[in-house]
């Protein structure tokens, strides 16, 4: 089933008479490309670890920023300042991935062994395959005494994981998902088809998955998802399915119509749509990736070779796998394309490429380095209530002039806009290549940053499941509140066209006679909001507040016993 806008309105927007103070509209602003600072290295991985600060993660390899006298592959980037500084990491964090847990620390898993010596004096025990990172939650906004603890003899993962991806689950864990063993030339051919989880379980023993199996060459960083029952939807290559934690059952679903690859090196996307009470009833949305066969040797592929232009939905209920995917198109195809979940619901995309493949110097004919050509320099917004045909729209979406291609990281900020840094489809630190090493940050500003906008007060620091809070907001007077929404988010962990455990949940909101507070019922329980921090969005009539941080479930370490109250069967 599919929320039209009539029926959300009458799920969230209760009882509230359509009013309008002044019957003046002011202006609701434009979407801009602003440039702004620096990052001191390639922002491929992007995560916001609190409402100030982004942490971003790269590679062992020529990065100029610099710390204890050699080459830093971690920043904290100060959203206040626009500036960065180098934090301190023993392992080698490339092609890592992450995700805040119930306790609201930051863990980041796997990453590459050490290349062929750099240039640089880096620690002799960087392998930083079996990594496991942790950065507490950091209190200070601009992110002074935050450090990432790393001790590889003792906190290592059960097995090498270069190119994994990683999600937080019901219980607050992470866990963590394929990934390969060493440096492979562009397919998976040493692949890690298993599943683990920080903390351990299963004795810290790792889980085969026939699917990771049956998934290869074209399976790295599979895109997963934490549906609203706490099962496990995955999409890799050209196949998804359900995985059942609990269980340990794998049940396949349809395969990707029109031989559409969408995993790395063949980088499409995919998220979560946005959940909505009462039934929270999940749909998948992939687009973008590549058609062409896994059979062709990556010398036999172009960098000129048309990117897909497929999206495909599902509705992860029984009657919604029966009807299987239903099929629409982008204005462009786009590989490497990053999706951000936006808090009036809609899904942004923006970046890649509209030709070619992820990852470097592997096709036949490279643009210098790169596999991939024809960056796409204009996003284009998806709005999943609209019917079939009539979901995409670029009206008033801004050019930029800034490739973001392989190594690019993005994410939703909790002002509100997007942050992009990074792109580097070359080996070290390249200039004056026709795709060079980017290190300039621009933010993508949604309308409403440049007016008033309601703003939110008197939220508790910490919420849990099932339970009605009540918050002041402040509207602006030119805004109408017939139209409230109110978006539970987890910004998600940034890495290769990937934004693991990015989540949008919509909460039920009653606005006061006065319109000065609003009446929020949190979601039922820590499956539909995997317990953890979040962020609370308040969008009225399409003007969307800053977010404000929470923690949601109980914050305890994980694993977390079960909270709130079980939807209906
Ligand atoms: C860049 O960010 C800084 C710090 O927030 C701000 O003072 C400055 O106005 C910004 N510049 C632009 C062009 O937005
Ligand atoms: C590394 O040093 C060698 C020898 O000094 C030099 O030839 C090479 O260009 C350097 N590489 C980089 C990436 O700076
Ligand atoms: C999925 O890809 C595999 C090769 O990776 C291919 O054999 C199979 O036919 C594809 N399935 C569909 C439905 O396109
Ligand atoms: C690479 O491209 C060239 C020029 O199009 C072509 O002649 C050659 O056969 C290609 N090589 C391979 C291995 O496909
Ligand atoms: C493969 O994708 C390209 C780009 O979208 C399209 O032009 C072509 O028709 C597709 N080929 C097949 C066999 O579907
Ligand atoms: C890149 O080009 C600029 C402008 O032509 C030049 O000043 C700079 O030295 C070049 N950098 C390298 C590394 O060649
Ligand atoms: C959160 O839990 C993890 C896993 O047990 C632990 O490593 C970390 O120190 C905890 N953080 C806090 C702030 O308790």
């Amino acid at each position: 089933m599919i929320f039209t806008k009539q029926l959300l309105s009458s799920i969230l927007f209760l009882a509230i008479a359509s009013f309008t103070a002044t019957g003046v509209s002011t202006p609701k602003g434009e979407w801009s490309f602003v440039r702004n600072g620096t990052t001191g290295i390639t922002a491929s991985q992007v995560i916001v670890v609190s409402p100030t600060l982004i942490l971003m993660l790269d590679r062992v390899l020529g990065d100029p920023l610099q710390i204890n006298g050699h080459q830093a592959w971690v920043e904290l980037w100060n959203l206040e300042t626009n500036t960065g500084f180098a934090v301190n990491a023993i392992t080698n964090t490339f092609c890592a991935s992450g995700a805040m847990i119930s306790n609201g620390t930051m863990v980041s898993v796997g990453g590459q062994m050490v290349e062929s010596p750099p240039n640089v004096t880096v620690p002799p025990d960087a392998d930083g395959r079996m990594g496991i990172r942790i950065f507490e939650p950091c209190e200070d906004p601009s992110g002074a005494g935050c450090t990432l603890f790393e001790d590889p003899e003792t906190l290592h993962l059960a097995a090498y994981r270069w190119y994994p991806s990683s999600l937080r689950i019901f219980d607050g864990s992470l866990m963590i998902l394929g990934g390969t063993h060493e440096q492979t030339p562009f397919y998976n051919t040493d692949p890690e088809n298993t599943f683990e989880f920080f903390p351990p379980k299963d004795n810290g023993q790792t889980r085969f998955s026939p699917f990771l199996a049956r998934t290869v060459p074209t399976n790295l960083f599979p895109r997963a998802f934490a549906l609203p029952d706490g099962k496990i939807f995955i999409v890799a290559n050209n196949q998804s399915m359900i995985y059942d934690i609990e269980a340990q059952t794998e049940t396949p679903l349809p395969s990707l119509p029109n031989g559409v690859h969408v995993t790395n090196p063949k980088d499409g996307t995919a998220t979560l749509l946005p959940l909505s009470p009462p039934d929270y009833i999940p749909e998948i949305l992939v687009c973008g990736g590549s058609n062409t066969s896994d059979s062709t040797p990556s010398e036999e592929l172009s960098s000129q070779d048309p990117a897909s232009d497929q999206c495909t939905r599902m509705t992860l209920t029984p009657e919604g796998i029966e009807k299987g995917w239903s099929l629409e198109r982008m204005p462009e195809g786009r590989m490497m394309p990053e999706m951000v979940l936006m808090p009036n619901g809609q899904v942004l995309i923006i970046n890649g490429a509209g030709t070619g493949y992820a990852a470097y110097q592997s096709v036949n004919d490279t643009i210098g380095n790169s596999n991939a050509d024809h960056p796409v320099f204009t996003p284009v917004l998806y709005d999943p209530d609209l019917p079939l045909g009539s979901r995409f729209t670029r009206e008033g979406l801004p050019t930029t002039d800034i490739p973001r291609l392989y190594h690019s990281g993005l994410t939703l900020t909790p002002s509100g806009n997007v942050f992009i840094a990074g792109s580097n489809p070359n080996p070290g630190v390249v200039e004056n290549a026709t795709f060079n090493t980017e290190f300039q940050v621009e933010f993508l500003n949604p309308p409403f940053m440049s007016r008033e906008r309601p703003s939110l007060s008197g939220i508790p620091a910490q919420l849990d499941f099932n339970q009605k809070v009540t918050f002041s907001i402040d509207i602006p007077r030119d805004l109408h509140t017939n139209e409230i929404k109110v978006a539970l988010m987890d910004m998600g962990y940034s890495s290769h066209a990937f934004h693991s455990s990015s989540r949008l949940v919509f909460m039920e909101a009653e606005l006061s006679d006065d319109q000065g507070s609003l009446i929020v019922t949190t979601p039922p329980n820590n499956r539909v909001y995997p317990p953890g921090p979040a962020y609370i969005f308040v969008t009225v009539d399409d003007v969307t507040s800053t977010g404000v941080r929470v923690m949601v479930g109980n914050g305890a370490a994980p694993p977390v016993e079960e909270q709130g109250v079980r939807l209906a069967a």
